[in-house]
């Protein structure tokens, strides 16, 4: 069976885009595929964080996979501080990464703009680490969204270049690009992915909004010129509220039109923001009943599982590299 891995930071409380642009997906995968979904904590410290929030971010986070889905007896579920591979690897590529091959990452110039006084090694290394997660677990296929791929590709690129030096040791990871490639795009400006990072809280909505607050958020989404309830190339905002519409409701793009056909803006938001409140409150009565225990105990049992494969191909690699004895 292929196997799929992927990974969200605990960073910031989930919202809509994290679960209708991957995790929602995975919940699918976990029945096709063998699944490693898990929490990168020590990627989230490359830039500053409040210890006891970051704790408390990833329980929720562990919290909102299984409330949406992700079900622990089908698939690994885990925190990436808990496998110590992960960093071990991770220095091992690093002493075949080359400094060029990292300063030319997207993402890592953009968050030395954005945090101009921490621009840290790990910040720096950060894809690396990226690669080690992947290339620890034989990972297969790896979704992951767009501004992922670049990372992706240097994975392949580290995996190539150890197999070459040391020998066949790496599976090289693919990209899965699954069915619905949605990237749902921020309330207020519907050219930039939706992100908790947004100056305004009228971006996105987040999986704990309280639903009312999450259904004036909709009320207040931008609109494009026209009436017509009819997805169109230069309608993106319209588009962006349609995907999420249908991925919520599981209809198509085209019975929604059908639906809405001859009504206005109003009706079709009101439409939508019921469908986002029954969502919501569904997946946050889930999400409330999950106990600090019950999570910390998949963790546990993900852990477990997760080391037993890092720990047999770490010692797969020291031994190519002449490491230990
Ligand atoms: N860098 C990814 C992101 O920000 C998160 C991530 C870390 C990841 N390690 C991974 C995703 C391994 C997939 C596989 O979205």
């Amino acid at each position: 069976m292929q196997r799929i891995l992927s990974g969200i930071q605990p960073t910031n409380k989930l919202h809509l885009g994290n679960y209708l642009g991957a995790i929602k997906n995975w919940v699918n995968l976990q029945n096709q595929f063998e699944c490693f979904f898990f929490i990168v904590d020590l990627h989230a410290i490359t830039v500053k964080q409040d210890p006891k929030i970051l704790r408390e971010n990833t329980l929720d986070v562990i919290k909102t996979y299984i409330a949406l889905g992700v079900n622990p007896k089908k698939s690994i579920i885990f925190v990436q501080s808990d496998i110590k591979e992960h960093a071990e690897l991770a220095w091992i590529l690093n002493t075949i990464t080359k400094i060029s091959e990292l300063e030319r990452m997207t993402q890592f110039k953009d968050k030395s703009r954005q945090h101009a006084e921490n621009i840290n090694v790990g910040l720096f290394a950060y894809p690396v680490l990226m690669a080690a997660d992947i290339l620890l677990y034989n990972t297969n296929l790896v979704p992951v969204g767009e501004d992922q791929t670049q990372h992706l590709e240097l994975s392949r690129l580290l995996a190539n270049r150890f197999n070459q030096l040391f020998g066949d040791t790496f599976i090289i990871p693919e990209p899965f690009i699954g069915k619905q490639g949605a990237r749902v795009m921020g309330l207020d400006d519907p050219t930039k992915k939706m992100s908790k990072g947004a100056s305004s809280p009228n971006n996105y909505i987040a999986l704990l909004d309280d639903p009312d607050v999450a259904r004036k958020k909709i009320m207040k989404a931008v609109t494009d010129s026209g009436s017509e309830i009819k997805a169109a190339d230069n309608k993106p905002a319209l588009a962006n509220l349609l995907t999420i519409y249908s991925l919520l409701a599981d209809k198509t793009i085209k019975e929604i039109e059908k639906e809405y056909a001859g009504r206005g803006y109003a009706d079709f938001k009101k439409g939508l923001a019921e469908t986002t409140v029954k969502f919501l409150a569904d997946f946050q009565k889930k999400f409330n009943s999950i106990g600090d225990a019950e999570a910390k105990k998949i963790l546990k049992s993900g852990a477990e599982k997760a080391r037993s494969v890092a720990f047999k191909k770490m010692k797969e690699i020291k031994e190519k590299i002449g490491l230990g004895f």
